[in-house]
């Protein structure tokens, strides 16, 4: 099938379940009109909510068109929703109805050639039953794909069996498993740094490379979400998928080509090498908090047990460090630290690769007590790369300092980003898998994650407190300074 191109774009019909849901008003809707606004949308594209509310395809449509000026804010234009709307219509379906999805082959009748694509955006739990009765309704075909939106299952073998039932109506190349960190401009841009420069190459090893931080932190707390992620915590909601996502794509060996399977071959050995973290090591390589009453930037923040919809006796994490290892000749003895955690003082991404030390200084004084290079990749809330490198501070002593090469890519490049919705919605139309997870990847991210897990399932303690504003429990800087180093709390 043609993929279209800038000027003639293929059409398609989006069936969006979970179509008045917070991810679809929030992101994919908007993410939608941005792609039209640019072009990237045929006129002759469907885009058909679904949901369980009773609504006309004109409500639908209003709601959508409220959310979408609610979040593109100044980016929203009347003239271009004007052709944009039209696009948009509502099927109810009672996802454990059977018969509601005969209203659905109605509307998609007559359509069978073009790229009919199914995005669950919907809770895991859904996603068998929508599936059986997609098949029953006779209305997925070969030119169907399924998108699923994380979390896939909620252990490794929740995530088989969703894996099953999908992958018993569809093939493994129809379907494409979310991770949208892997659609933000900022992770291809890693690859880019990686792969379409040869200077990092030689230098991306143990020998060379003492240790790398992944801290993803957010001043959020739980939002309105309390009751999905009370279930959850933050170990499968960000660890299992975001922070390890971002790891494979640091630590892989360079894939032959970009294509979908070269990549996720890589990422899967990663995953793969990871050495299991079980019971014995797991307090000591692992910290989880749960954060208290405190002060996020200049607002006061209740404690997670006082959020609306929490059980007061809550045990869920809402921070989490975990020093990982990876098992390969490549990484061997140099330790991952990741963190991530809600209600932390900043809302930042970051990676942070420090060097070694120079073997032998020749420098006397205060050279040795400076710190080694280190590389900074900042993934959001801006983009950029810094590298610190000792120079010489002005002045008659030999005194070496820090000092930071600064990339800022938004300044060099004067280009709006893409919203990582806009390019994985894209991607999964024009049939490119590369940026969505594998079956085995997501199995392999789960078998790691599932013996951590237990062993904190185990402990009386449960998550330590940190104050929300802080950067997550004391255990967290333990864990780190056990192995003679502290985070990277200057960012
Ligand atoms: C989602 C998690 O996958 O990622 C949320 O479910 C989290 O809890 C969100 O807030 C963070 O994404 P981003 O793009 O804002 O960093």
């Amino acid at each position: 099938m043609p993929h279209g191109t800038r000027a003639n774009p293929p059409a398609f019909d989006l069936i969006l379940f979970g179509g008045t849901g917070d991810l679809a008003m929030r992101k994919l809707l908007p993410a939608l009109y941005r792609r039209f606004a640019d072009g990237l949308v045929s006129a002759d594209a469907r885009i058909i909510g679904v949901a369980r509310s009773t609504l006309s395809d004109q409500e639908y449509a209003a709601r959508a068109e409220a959310a979408c000026r609610l979040y593109l804010g100044a980016d929203f234009q009347d003239a271009v929703w004007a052709n944009f709307g039209p696009l948009l219509s509502y099927v109810r379906v009672d996802a454990n109805a059977t018969t509601d999805y005969q209203r659905l082959a109605g509307r998609l009748a007559g359509r069978d050639a073009l790229v009919r694509l199914f995005f669950l955006s919907t809770g895991p739990d859904l996603f068998a039953a929508i599936c059986r009765d997609l098949a029953a309704a006779n209305i997925v075909n070969a030119n169907s794909r399924i998108m699923l939106e994380k979390p896939l299952g909620e252990d490794a073998a929740s995530a088989s069996r969703i894996n099953d039932t999908v992958g018993a109506m569809v093939s493994e190349r129809q379907i494409y498993r979310i991770d949208h960190y892997l659609g933000k401009e900022t992770v291809q841009n890693l690859m880019a740094l990686r792969f379409g420069n040869a200077l990092f190459e030689p230098l991306w090893r143990r020998g060379q490379i003492s240790n790398v931080q992944i801290t993803v932190a957010e001043q959020l707390g739980v939002e309105k979400r309390a009751e999905f992620f009370d279930r959850t915590g933050t170990l499968r909601d960000m660890v299992q998928n975001h922070l390890l996502q971002l790891m494979c794509i640091l630590a892989m060996e360079p894939p032959a080509t970009n294509a979908a399977d070269a990549v996720r071959d890589e990422k899967l050995k990663v995953l793969r090498a990871l050495r299991p973290i079980g019971d014995a090591e797991a307090l000591l390589k692992t910290a989880r908090g749960q954060y208290r009453a405190g002060i996020v930037g200049t607002s006061k923040a209740v404690a997670y047990v006082e959020e609306a919809g929490i059980d007061p006796a809550s045990r869920t994490e809402t921070f989490v460090a975990i020093k990982a290892e990876i098992d390969t000749w490549r990484w061997a003895g140099v330790p991952f630290y990741l963190r991530t955690g809600k209600r932390l003082p900043q809302h930042v991404a970051e990676i942070v690769v420090t060097f070694e030390h120079v073997p032998h200084s020749i420098f006397t004084g205060r050279f040795n007590s400076e710190p080694p290079n280190r590389l900074v990749i900042r993934l959001q809330p801006d983009e950029c790369i810094t590298l610190r490198i000792l120079a010489k501070s002005p002045g008659e002593a030999m005194r070496l300092k820090p000092v930071d090469l600064a990339l800022d890519l938004g300044e060099s490049f004067k280009a709006r980003p893409l919203e990582a919705y806009e390019r994985l919605l894209g991607d999964a139309i024009a049939g490119n898998l590369t940026l969505f997870m594998r079956r085995d990847e997501v199995e392999a991210a789960w078998n790691w994650i599932d013996p951590i897990r237990a062993a904190w399932d185990a402990d009386d303690d449960g998550p330590r407190p940190y104050a929300a504003g802080s950067w997550g429990p004391a255990t967290s800087s333990a864990l780190i300074a056990r192995d003679g180093f502290a985070w990277n709390d200057d960012l």
